[in-house]
């Protein structure tokens, strides 16, 4: 490894420690999501995100969702999935059955990507302490990724194609990998992402209900 590289792999891990310890310490999820908020790791986000955007976490979720990053009205808000993604997300948790205060809804990454980049890799390592500790706070029967970011978070480098469809145990959590709703609004009413997002949150409902 090149002494660049090696720099930039020890500069990454301090952070990642320093999130790790920042997200061991609140005694709570409230306590947590303060600390989220004051995050200030990843210094192109800090610097151009309006709000973080911790998630929603009812004591009572049994599911957590999760989906990759802020985009502008979340940023905005500082609430995940309010955009057109989260009104359609909104609409097929009805259709199936799915009331709101059972779910969590977290992102991988908790700053919106200034216009909407992919988050990059160093970021997501870097916000993943604060997701794994919700996540573990939470104690769900179940969580669904929403879409390719979230599902290669859980379950590392994969196609939906190969892994949708199925349970995964991951770090103790059954894992339901599907389609994230931005893929449903693409393909339209009558498109197999918007039917299969559809059916894998009846079946989170099922597992959950088994589960508690
Ligand atoms: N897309 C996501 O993945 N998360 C949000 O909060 C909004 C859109």
């Amino acid at each position: 490894m090149s002494t660049d590289r090696a720099g930039a792999a020890a500069a990454l891990a301090a952070r990642v420690r320093a999130v790790e310890d920042a997200a061991a310490q609140p005694a709570g999820l409230d306590r947590l999501a303060v600390a989220v908020r004051g995050c200030r790791a990843c210094p192109e986000l800090a610097a151009t995100r309006t709000q973080v955007v911790p998630g929603v976490t009812p004591r009572a979720a049994r599911i957590v969702l999760v989906g990759e990053a802020p985009g502008a009205q979340e940023d905005a808000s500082g609430l995940p999935f309010v955009g057109r993604s989260g009104q359609l997300l909104d609409v097929l948790l009805a259709e199936a059955g799915i009331a709101r205060e059972r779910v969590a809804v977290l992102n991988t990454l908790k700053c919106r990507p200034p216009g909407n980049r992919a988050p990059s890799r160093t970021e997501t390592a870097t916000c993943r302490p604060w997701s794994t500790r919700q996540l573990a706070l939470l104690d769900p029967a179940v969580v669904v990724a929403l879409g390719l970011s979230a599902t290669r978070w859980f379950l590392g480098p994969t196609s939906l194609a190969a892994v949708r469809g199925r349970v995964h145990e991951r770090d103790g959590w059954r894992v339901l990998p599907t389609y994230h709703p931005s893929a449903a609004l693409r393909f339209g009413p009558a498109g197999e992402p918007r039917r299969l997002l559809l059916a894998d949150l009846r079946d989170a409902a099922r597992l959950a209900d088994q589960g508690s």
